[in-house]
């Protein structure tokens, strides 16, 4: 695993665009995997601000998002559809029809997995997935367990996912209890994985991610088997590593 150390969230922000906007510079058709989150904002904002400048072509790219909320239409402005539409594809140049994210308005759990798992497979999974981690070490909504779950599938969130993403609800009630996400297999398919993270409430999950051991019970220690994964994480977010 490279570390990439930043100083701070904007730092981190930039260098996670410089990547990803380096990987569609040489693969025009690249595909990503995306993540939401408050992590990824201000590496979006430095991808549309690109795509402004003339500097990055997103007509070829196509993108498969980690996750989405069990229950929750893409017109739901809490989605994560509808959170990809605002930030970042209604302000850059991508086909709309080659963005892709679990059909959360598909109550039927089994089949909207199965879809998803059928669509990154026909795809060959992705050129390069962008994570951030839950403070409990989650990678998308692979919580922490008792075994990695390898396809897509349903998932109850923790209490404390639920309190973290809160912040983004009227009230911890309003979060839904559910969610689809991406399974460990395809996340780990990806040819190249770029982790960000931010702040000391990520200390003790990067700490866990990068030095303790590969278990299911901090999902992100996985990526110590991926071949080719870059850290990159400020001041805070590495403040209990080695
Ligand atoms: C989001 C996702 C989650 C977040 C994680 C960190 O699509 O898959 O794993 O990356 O919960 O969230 P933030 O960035 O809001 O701290």
């Amino acid at each position: 695993m490279r570390i990439i150390r930043t100083a701070n969230y904007e730092e981190m922000s930039v260098r996670v665009a410089a990547i990803i906007a380096a990987q569609i510079t040489l693969k025009p058709a690249s595909k990503l995997g995306l993540a939401t989150g408050s992590t990824p904002l201000g590496a979006y904002r430095e991808l549309v601000a690109a795509h402004r400048e003339g500097a990055l072509d997103f007509s070829q790219v196509s993108t498969y998002n980690l996750d989405e909320y069990r229950g929750l239409s893409g017109d739901d402005p809490q989605s994560y559809r509808y959170f990809m539409d605002e930030h970042l594809f209604s302000q850059v140049n991508i086909d709309r029809a080659q963005t892709h994210v679990p059909d959360g308005s598909n109550l039927d759990a089994a089949e909207a997995c199965a879809s998803y798992d059928r669509l990154l497979e026909a795809a060959g999974y992705v050129d390069l997935q962008l994570l951030g981690i839950g403070n409990n070490g989650h990678i998308g909504f692979n919580e922490p367990d008792d075994c990695f779950a390898t396809g897509t599938h349903c998932v109850d969130l923790t209490e404390s996912t639920i309190e973290a993403n809160s912040r983004l609800f009227e009230s911890p009630d309003d979060v839904p209890r559910q969610a689809y996400t991406m399974g460990i297999q395809a996340i780990m398919f990806a040819r190249r994985v770029v982790v960000a993270a931010s702040g000391t409430k990520k200390a003790e999950a990067v700490r866990a991610m990068c030095e303790g051991l590969v278990t299911p019970s901090c999902p992100a220690s996985i990526l110590q088997l991926h071949p080719d994964v870059i850290l990159i994480a400020d001041e805070e977010a590495l403040s209990l590593c080695h």
